[in-house]
């Protein structure tokens, strides 16, 4: 069995994340392949053949990345990680998610802002027959004075015990 984390970020804070719910899943003996969303465009195949699909992603206004809020991301870094690619194009042009185990979190700041990229991201999945292996879970950020954000503390811990979780409820949906 094996996992594929695919991730959007912008200033490295859901890249970090999701790195570290790719080592729980590693370490609960589920190996997982950790890939940004722009690579994981060409890799269909590595896609499909994952049991376990984990898509995590930034919240942007409220819910997830446009073009629109990646350029105003771009505005206050020049050093974006992801820089073609938002996890709701690579969904949409995804195929056969029906009936497919799955699993999402999202990066928030959730200080001036409400919202969660990760609910949006479940409702496209739930309208596509997936099934959801556990319940949206939540990272915190700090927003920083450029705008750009950094990790809360504990966050990366509580990344990895959550991929380890995964690896419970990957084995019982099974
Ligand atoms: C254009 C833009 C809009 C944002 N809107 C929200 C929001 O509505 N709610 C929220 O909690 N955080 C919001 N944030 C903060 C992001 O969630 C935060 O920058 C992100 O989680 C950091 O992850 P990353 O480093 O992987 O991009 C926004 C950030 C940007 C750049």
């Amino acid at each position: 069995m094996g996992a594929l984390v695919v991730f959007e970020s912008m200033f490295g804070c859901t890249q970090s994340i999701a790195e570290a719910v790719g080592d729980g899943l590693t370490a609960a003996h589920i190996p997982a392949e950790v890939v940004e969303v722009g690579r994981a465009a060409g890799h269909d195949v590595a896609v499909a053949r994952a049991d376990l699909l984990v898509i995590g992603a930034p919240t942007h206004m409220r819910g997830m990345s446009t073009p629109r809020t990646r350029a105003l991301a771009r505005t206050r870094s020049d050093d974006l990680v992801s820089t073609d690619l938002g996890v709701h194009e690579w969904l949409d042009a995804l195929p056969g998610l029906s009936g497919r185990l799955v699993a999402v979190f999202d990066t928030r700041s959730g200080a001036r802002f409400a919202g969660s990229a990760g609910e949006r991201i479940e409702r496209l999945l739930r309208k596509r027959n997936a099934r959801l292996v556990a319940p949206v879970q939540a990272f915190g950020v700090i927003s920083k004075d450029d705008g750009t954000a950094e990790l809360g503390p504990g966050q990366l811990e509580l990344a990895k015990a959550w991929g380890a979780t995964l690896a419970g409820a990957l084995a019982s949906a099974i």
